[in-house]
């Protein structure tokens, strides 16, 4: 049998940081050595898979772009199009869980694709990014990781992009879903899942591959929630361009009265439909749009989404056009007491 073809793409990170001693776990510049430096520390990738490999980018997670996002989904689609088995892109963990959830919603195949991270860089002691290359490339490799979307490797677990967030900023069981847990474990580096392939029960899929990714994704603000909060950074946020708003409220998403009316008038004085996305600065739980979080009935529900994901998911539903209705219908698609036991997919174009 010939072993699969998986093509592993290298935007930077920590798994590929460097630091003067071994000993150095903060403080450390991330992003110094290539994709093809991090596949010859480990030989047994060879034998797993026939390798292509492929520098998109090489920097820290918090630089990625919108525009090298859109760059990085047409890249992975067409090469997904082709004859390989499966992706495995290596990324920094700090937001890991943006680019994956982006892929998710952009990518359509039902061949695998890895994000791969790590939390120490590749000169420390027990360095974790060799093993978690090794988890993910044997992933991206079996038949078993086919139709279950975009999926996060670290620690010797498989993660959804859609509810696990980086909880700890330096351990290496930093990737959790609290509420939905994990997907699969890896034994021996080789993947076991817990069930059957699934998807969520509300779904949307981006078509990006026509559109101008030098162009970027519309702006949009995430605006935290906190005693005292001074309502006019709303108000600058939409001034400066904003074309959507994501708000981490407190508890269930809920803002300080005076504060809602505020954000809401400012939104509706500009003159021109600004979603505004209700969301949670709690770690878990759910969100819906109604007029209970005192911001009125025109906000929408990001649902479970963290206020992140709303945010990518939010950049996306702009990008294809839609109006205020139609983005209700993109997060509030799987409401409390909804009926749907089949999964919905609603598949949007952006141009
Ligand atoms: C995405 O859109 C392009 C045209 O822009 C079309 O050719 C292609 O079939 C679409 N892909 C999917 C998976 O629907």
């Amino acid at each position: 049998m010939p072993r699969p073809k998986v093509t592993i793409f290298g935007t930077g990170g920590t798994i590929a940081g460097s630091a003067s001693d071994a000993c150095q776990t903060t403080g450390y510049a991330p992003a110094v050595l290539t994709v093809d430096a991090l596949i010859r520390e480990v030989p047994e990738l060879g034998l797993a898979a026939q390798l292509r490999s492929e520098q998109l980018v090489n920097v820290g997670s918090p630089d990625i772009t919108s525009a090298q996002l859109l760059r990085m989904a047409q890249r992975i689609q067409r090469e997904l199009d082709g004859d390989c088995h499966g992706v495995v892109v290596t990324h920094g963990t700090d937001t890991i869980e943006e680019t994956a959830f982006f892929l998710e919603l952009t990518i359509k195949s039902d061949k695998p694709v890895v994000l791969v991270g790590a939390m120490r860089p590749a000169t420390a002691h027990s360095a974790d990014g060799p093993m978690n290359l090794l988890c993910g490339v044997n992933l991206a490799a079996n038949r078993c990781g086919r139709k279950r979307g975009v999926m996060i490797v670290l620690n010797d677990r498989i993660c959804a992009p859609r509810f696990t967030t980086k909880t700890n900023a330096n351990s290496l069981d930093s990737f959790k879903a609290v509420e939905q847990g994990y997907l699969g474990v890896f034994v021996n580096s080789q993947p076991v899942f817990y069930y059957p392939p699934c998807r969520p029960l509300s779904h949307n899929y981006f078509n990006i591959t026509a559109c101008n990714a030098a162009a970027g994704l519309p702006d949009v603000d995430i605006l935290y929630g906190h005693l005292g909060l001074r309502s006019g950074l709303f108000k600058a946020a939409i001034e400066q361009g904003a074309g959507g708003i994501v708000l981490a409220g407190m508890g269930a998403g809920c803002w300080n009265t005076e504060d809602g009316k505020r954000i809401m008038s400012f939104v509706e004085k500009k003159g021109r439909a600004v979603p505004v996305v209700a969301s949670r600065r709690t770690p878990s739980g759910f969100v819906g749009g109604t007029a209970n979080y005192g911001l009125g009935d025109s906000c929408i529900g990001g649902g479970f989404l963290d206020p992140h994901k709303c945010r990518i998911q939010l950049q996306l539903a702009l990008a294809a056009g839609l109006d205020v209705a139609s983005i209700r219908e993109v997060f509030e698609g799987n409401r409390p007491g909804a009926a749907a036991a089949e999964v919905r997919i609603r598949e949007w174009r952006i141009l």
